[in-house]
């Protein structure tokens, strides 16, 4: 009876040791997917805790720009375009060393007011050649389609003024 009690024992701890073995087992050669997103939010969770140099609860970055997610118009501006008119529309993009003519600013007002939508539509998708002016202006129309430039023509209006 009593070695009997001790084979439960033994069997129910070493059933133990080898569900544990199996789990660190599995973590390190298939690690759970949502693993590096709890890493993630805990360092979130740990930079809030700290206080800005000035003594002041810092405010995330998300907040602090406005919290607007990017559109995807300013997504495809940021990746296509920013090089050469800048993250700001204002030509001054690292791409710009050099270039004759320059990009266009694109919060000049006057300029924004002198073109129409269909205008920056087709010099997006077709380069600057298309429309009589240089062709430093790439065409975009087998990167981005209708739909996309449409967005980037309203990201590109939003600089007017800026
Ligand atoms: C390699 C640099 C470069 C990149 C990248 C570039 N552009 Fe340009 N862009 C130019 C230059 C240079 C001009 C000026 C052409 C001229 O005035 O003859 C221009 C002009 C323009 C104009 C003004 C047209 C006008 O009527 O004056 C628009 C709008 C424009 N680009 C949009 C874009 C968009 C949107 C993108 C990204 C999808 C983009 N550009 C990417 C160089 C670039």
């Amino acid at each position: 009876m009593k070695m009997r009690r001790t084979l439960l024992v033994l069997s129910s701890l070493s059933f133990g040791m080898i569900l544990t073995a199996c789990n660190s087992c599995v973590d390190q050669h298939n690690p759970r997917p949502d693993q590096a997103k709890f890493k993630q939010e805990e360092t979130f969770a740990k930079a809030e805790q700290t206080l800005t140099p000035e003594g002041t609860i810092p405010v995330p970055v998300a907040v602090a720009t406005g919290g607007a997610p990017r559109s995807l118009g300013q997504e495809k501006f940021e990746l296509f375009c920013a090089a050469c008119h800048g993250v700001n529309g204002k030509a001054n993009g690292p791409g710009v060393a050099g270039l004759n003519p320059m990009p266009r600013n694109f919060t000049d007002v006057a300029w924004q007011g002198k073109v129409d939508d269909a205008h920056i539509h087709k010099i997006i998708k077709e380069g600057g050649a298309s429309v009589g002016l240089s062709a430093t202006m790439p065409a975009w129309g087998s990167a981005l389609n209708d739909a996309e430039i449409d967005d980037v023509v309203k990201w590109v209006r939003q600089f007017k003024g800026k």
